[in-house]
């Protein structure tokens, strides 16, 4: 089926758009009172993520609202280690944790890499009902958590600030540690390919954590298991390109190193110039993002005002995605996400006449 509205993949591969393409990570979540609506109906968290009419549901939400670009499936990065038998539960107000927390390089050599259609085929039957229902309106994204980000989580057993578990075997046990990271990079490249079959048209990997390392040990622990990736995915569907977009939070000093990787699309957060990244890596691939969230805090002045920053910063041609740096927060109020989204069309289409 021919897509109604393609400007978020055109853009991805810096081809011209009308207006610029906008979409926002967690547009599906808290803030939103329909969907606080739908997960107290699902249950927990997880019950939401395995159902996959519900997933739906909660996915085209924030699509009936606002004019988004593209539509991300409705599920979580833990799906793959909690695939792998780690038990993941989130308890109130503290996040994601897991029952069986890794802990040796024994407890590594025993982990699976999750067959998609088997433990996760939850996620797929999600991307296939989404596909039916988006009825080719906007693009659907798939994504998977990059493999030093999952193993964080899988290593300190939940949300850390300082990662003093992962770290220590880093330095102690780095054989142990790459032997986690290969497996997830593994599992990483069949659940993206199976995505892609069961109907995504573009990806993202979430790398949130990238950021927490040096340099070297952001090449040799995450940047390297991403390229990998990269290496592994099909990248194609129904004759059209699958673009890929990286995203490592706190990563701007090291943009030319990931753009090298040959994805389409990088993610930045807001404490870089987004004009100053296209200047440094613009030719070779579509930038997303980068308004800081906390800004939809603030008036519907001052929401404007930074959107036509960054605009203004990133300047005109192709190749450039609208997004926050990061997840919206469940303390917005959903109209002033209105003010952003149609701000940004707005602005975009009057800079593109000028
Ligand atoms: O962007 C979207 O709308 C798609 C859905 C999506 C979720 N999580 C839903 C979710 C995506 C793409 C993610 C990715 C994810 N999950 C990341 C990477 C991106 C990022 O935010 O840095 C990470 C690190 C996770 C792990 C995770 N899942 C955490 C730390 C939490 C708890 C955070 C919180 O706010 O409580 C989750 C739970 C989660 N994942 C929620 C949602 C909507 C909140 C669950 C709820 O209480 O309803």
């Amino acid at each position: 089926m021919q897509l109604k509205n393609d400007r978020y993949l055109k853009a991805l591969l810096k081809q011209p758009v009308d207006k610029t393409p906008v979409w926002m990570m967690r547009q599906a979540g808290r803030y939103l009172p329909e969907y606080r609506a739908t997960r107290a109906q699902a249950g927990d968290f997880m019950s939401l993520c395995r159902n996959a009419e519900l997933a739906c549901e909660v996915t085209l939400q924030p699509l009936r609202r606002y004019a988004l670009d593209a539509a991300i499936l409705f599920s979580d990065i833990l799906t793959i280690p909690d695939a792998m038998g780690l038990g993941l539960y989130f308890s109130e107000g503290e996040g994601p944790k897991f029952e069986r927390p890794i802990r040796s390089a024994n407890d590594i050599a025993q982990l699976p890499i999750p067959d998609p259609e088997q433990e996760l085929q939850y996620v797929m039957n999600a991307v296939r009902t989404i596909r039916r229902e988006l009825k080719g309106s906007v693009p659907l994204i798939g994504f998977s958590g990059s493999p030093w980000t999952l193993a964080t989580y899988m290593v300190e057993g939940g949300s850390s600030r300082t990662f003093p578990t992962i770290k220590k075997m880093m330095f102690t046990d780095p054989k142990a540690l790459h032997m986690l990271l290969d497996k997830l990079a593994q599992s990483v490249v069949t659940y993206l390919n199976a995505q892609i079959k069961a109907g995504a048209q573009s990806l993202m990997i979430f790398d949130t954590w990238g950021g927490v390392l040096t340099p070297r040990d952001y090449q040799e622990f995450s940047l390297h298991y991403m390229q990998k990736i990269l290496d592994g995915l099909i990248r194609e569907a129904d004759g059209r390109k699958v673009p890929v977009t990286l995203f490592t939070k706190n990563g701007g000093l090291w943009l030319e190193a990931i753009a090298n990787t040959g994805c389409d699309g990088v993610g930045l957060d807001w404490t870089i110039d987004i004009g100053n990244a296209r200047q440094r890596i613009g030719d070779q691939v579509a930038l997303q993002g980068n308004m800081d969230p906390s800004i939809l805090l603030g008036s519907p002045e001052r929401i404007r005002e930074e959107v036509k920053t960054i605009l203004e910063s990133y300047g005109t041609g192709p190749g450039h995605v609208f997004n926050l740096g990061h997840g919206i927060t469940p303390d917005v109020n959903p109209d002033n996400v209105t003010v952003f989204i149609d701000a940004v069309h707005e602005f975009s289409l009057a800079m593109q006449a000028d």
